[in-house]
């Protein structure tokens, strides 16, 4: 059985383009795998802690010698990693904020950036160990930061997103990045004309998920 992890990360519920693009790819997907089981989870739900001192003492403390309390402080991380140890595929819904990822996804990737859980050092140097996955990333923003436009250098939401997850050794990773919303706000562009192409390329790129 294939399993998904469906990640969202805006604030936005309904009106969230990115929730749409999500929605899209699970659907598409259930169609190719029938059988196959998806974990949604929604990181505006999950009020999710920064990492404080205790953390990462608790990180750099090896297993066995770990305090309870230490073991407790990375509970909900070892289950956030269990999540992406478990699927085989991943779909993130991501809006950009303020140039970047939202805060909700950042202590996410805080949470689950750990060494000897999803990477490892060697002589050789870092080492992802979320090998053998493949990710999405459907991305919305305000703005349009396509290769080429005057805006592109702003852009750190898919270049941060593609190193984080190489990092972490996804070496299969898409991104599609619907730019442009602003548009919907001042009502002058009906919402289903500007979604229809996104919703047809995710539809696409799902479709062909083996
Ligand atoms: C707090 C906040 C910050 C934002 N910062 C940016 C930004 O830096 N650049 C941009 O193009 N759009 C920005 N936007 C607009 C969102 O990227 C846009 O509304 C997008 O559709 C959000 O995705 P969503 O519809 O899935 O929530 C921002 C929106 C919010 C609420």
């Amino acid at each position: 059985m294939t399993t998904l992890l469906q990640i969202d990360s805006s604030p936005m519920g309904e009106r969230s383009v990115s929730r749409k693009l999500t929605e899209k790819f699970v659907n598409t997907w259930h169609k190719s795998h029938p059988d196959g089981k998806v974990i949604v989870r929604d990181l505006t739900a999950l009020n999710l802690p920064v990492v404080n001192g205790s953390w990462i003492g608790a990180v750099y403390t090896p297993a066995e010698a770990r305090t309870p309390e230490q073991t407790k402080a990375l509970t909900l991380s070892d289950s956030l990693i269990a999540d992406l140890q478990e699927a085989d595929e991943y779909v993130f819904g991501v809006p950009m904020h303020n140039f970047g990822v939202p805060s909700s996804l950042k202590l996410w990737i805080d949470q689950i950036s750990r060494v000897g859980k999803t990477f490892t050092y060697s002589a050789a140097g870092a080492k992802g160990l979320l090998t053998g996955k493949k990710a999405t990333m459907l991305l919305a923003s305000g703005g349009v930061y396509e290769t080429g436009s005057p805006m592109a250098s702003f852009d750190f939401v898919a270049p941060y997103l593609r190193a984080v997850f190489s990092f972490l050794g996804v070496s299969d990773i898409t991104i599609i990045a619907a730019g442009g919303t602003a548009q919907l706000n001042t009502g002058e562009v009906d919402p289903h004309v500007f979604l229809a192409p996104w919703l047809d390329k995710v539809h696409a790129h799902a479709a062909h998920q083996a």
